[in-house]
């Protein structure tokens, strides 16, 4: 695996159909399930590790963000990478850079209402990461539902040609959707954490039973996570992420919620199957994640 950290060696280096997977690090199964996921489809698999400080939008969730890099490159080895690149702040954001991508719309809702700007910030990052290494397809994930419609709103706008590919959700054993912040959650915080996936697996079996009442489903979620300090619980368009009353389209079922000092996100992405609505629970590992502690 070659290590890099500016975007003309990152090139230099790259044959054939080049995969990117975009990462900040601290890597977990979720992660290392992006990099499997195109593999064998491309010739170059780059990951790229870069903690984004313009997507921060809170005091102290940068400096808290949780890094391991000697792990990571460790693990990236283990999934066959081809190129690890870590660029340095300057090389992302040289000296007097003041381009910012923004994608309304897509980014008003959710996530965009109670992180502001943090959008722009994801943009941003992954445009200069697409215009910087040139890949022929990225792979984000499931989890993060609304950055990947921002994301694929960026490409169809910018007319960047790069092919997105969705990856699911991976969940531990118990449900706990994987999150490189869980690595700040206490044993106590992490039991009550359950309560969130525990609730999109409810409203997931009422979807299957032919539930489509949008307010039927985020009151399930809200009811089991009640004790939790709840942001938002929304049905929504998995193309534009506007809220819909209705489930007559693909949709997301997203949450998010304080629960002790981490913020957690959480969602059922639903599919339309020869007219049916199929709720994605995500993959559900047999055994608890590689998730590492905090050197
Ligand atoms: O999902 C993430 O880890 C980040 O938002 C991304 C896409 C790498 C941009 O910094």
């Amino acid at each position: 695996m070659e290590l890099t950290t500016t975007f003309s060696e990152t090139r230099d280096l790259s044959v054939g159909r080049v995969a990117l997977v975009p990462t900040m690090g601290f890597f977990h199964e979720g992660h290392l399930s992006l990099m499997r996921l195109v593999r064998d489809r491309c010739d170059t698999l780059i990951v790229s590790n870069f903690v984004n400080p313009t997507q921060f939008d809170r005091e102290n969730d940068l400096e808290e963000y949780p890094r391991d890099l000697d792990r990571d490159r460790a693990m990236a080895v283990e999934v066959d990478v081809d190129i690890f690149f870590e660029p340095e702040l300057g090389e992302v954001y040289p000296e007097g850079a003041s381009t910012i991508v923004d994608v309304p719309g897509v980014s008003h809702w959710m996530e965009g209402r109670h992180r502001p700007g943090h959008f722009a910030g994801v943009a941003t990052v992954v445009a200069k990461l697409f215009a910087g290494i040139q890949p022929d397809d990225a792979v984000f994930g499931r989890k993060d539902a609304q950055q990947l419609a921002v994301i694929e709103a960026m490409v169809r706008d910018l007319r960047f040609p790069v092919e997105i590919v969705a990856a699911p959700l991976v969940r531990e054993s118990d449900g706990l959707a994987l999150s490189s912040r869980n690595v700040h959650l206490s044993p106590a915080d992490r039991e009550s954490s359950l309560a969130i996936s525990r609730g999109l697996f409810q409203a997931a079996e009422q979807i299957d039973a032919g539930e489509v009442r949008g307010e039927r489903l985020e009151a399930t979620v809200a009811r089991s996570s009640r004790r939790l300090t709840t942001e938002y619980v929304t049905l929504a368009s998995l193309e534009t992420m506007v809220p819909i009353a209705t489930l007559d389209q693909p949709a997301v079922l997203a949450v998010a919620a304080q629960v002790g000092s981490v913020r957690l996100i959480d969602n059922i992405v639903v599919d339309f199957e020869g007219g049916r609505p199929v709720p994605d629970r995500g993959l559900i590992l047999d055994e608890p994640s590689r998730l590492g502690t905090l050197p």
